[in-house]
C-alpha cells in the first residue's frame, strides 16, 4: 500500500514534467500490478476451510430434508479433495520450509477425517445420529484446519516468497480442479481420490455404474480464482 501511494503519487506530480521519473514510476506501477495478481496458498486454503465452515452452518440451520442431503454430500466432497489437494501440493514443500514433521502429523490428521466421511457415507442423511455422525467428522476437519491456519501458516508465510508462494498457490489449485469427484469416497482411510483413481479404475466404473454421478450439491459460498 505504501509503495502504491508513493507510486501514484510521483507519477502525478512528475509525470508531465519529467520523462525519467514517468518511466520509472509506470514502471514501479506496472510491477504492483503483477504483484497484486500473485497468489497466497494459505489465503487459498483458508477459503476451503471457511467453505466447510459455512456448509456446516447451513447444514445446521437446514430444515429440509433434500437440502440437508445436498450440503452433506458438498461438505464431504470438500473435505476429500481438499484433503487430497493438500496431499499433492502445499504438503510437498514443507520438507523445505523445515516443517517435515509435520507432514506426517498432518496425513495422520486426513487419515482420520478420511476415516471419518467414510462412516457418514455410509449412513443415510435421516439416521438419527447422522447429524452428529458428520457434525464428528467437520469438527475433526476444522480443529486440523485450526492448526494449519494458526500454527503453520504463519511458518509458510514467513518461509516462502512471494513468487514460490503464488506457484504454489496454483499447483494447490490445479489439484484440487484436477481430482476427479466422482473417485470419492472409494479411497479408503489411507491414499485418497487422487492417489486411489490411478490405481483402481475397476472400482471407480463399479461405482460409477451404481449412479455415483447423480449426486447432487449445492453452491459454495467462497471461489478460488481461475489459474
Ligand atoms: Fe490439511
Ligand atoms: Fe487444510
Amino acid at each position: 500500500m505504501f509503495v502504491a501511494r508513493n507510486a501514484l503519487r510521483l507519477s502525478g506530480r512528475n509525470g508531465l514534467t519529467s520523462g525519467r521519473i514517468a518511466i520509472r514510476n509506470a514502471t514501479a506501477v506496472r510491477t504492483l500490478a503483477t504483484y497484486s495478481t500473485l497468489l497466497d496458498v494459505t489465503r487459498e486454503i483458508k477459503l476451503d476451510h471457511d467453505n466447510v465452515r459455512d456448509l456446516f452452518a447451513r447444514f445446521g440451520r437446514a430444515t429440509d430434508q433434500k437440502e440437508k442431503t445436498l450440503i452433506a454430500n458438498t461438505l464431504i466432497r470438500e473435505m476429500f479433495v481438499h484433503s487430497d489437494a493438500e496431499e499433492v501440493s502445499v504438503y510437498n514443500v514443507y520438507a523445505r520450509l523445515g516443517l517435515d514433521d509435520t507432514v506426517q502429523h498432518n496425513k495422520e490428521d486426513h487419515a482420520e477425517i478420511k476415516q471419518l466421511l467414510w462412516q457418514v457415507e455410509h449412513n443415510a442423511t435421516d439416521v438419527e445420529n447422522y447429524d452428529s455422525i458428520l457434525g464428528n467428522a467437520v469438527n475433526v476437519f476444522l480443529a486440523h484446519a485450526a492448526e494449519e491456519e494458526n500454527v503453520q501458516h504463519p511458518k509458510i508465510r514467513e518461509r516462502l516468497d512471494v513468487e514460490q508462494n503464488d506457484q504454489i498457490a496454483r499447483t494447490f489449485i490445479k489439484a484440487r480442479n484436477s481430482i476427479p469427484t466422482h473417485a470419492y469416497p472409494l479411497a479408503p482411510q489411507t491414499g485418497g481420490p487422487l492417489q486411489k483413481a490411478m490405481g483402481i479404475h475397476g472400482r471407480v466404473q463399479e461405482k460409477m455404474a451404481k449412479g455415483a454421478h447423480s449426486r447432487e450439491y449445492v453452491d459454495l459460498k467462497f471461489e478460488h480464482p481461475e489459474v
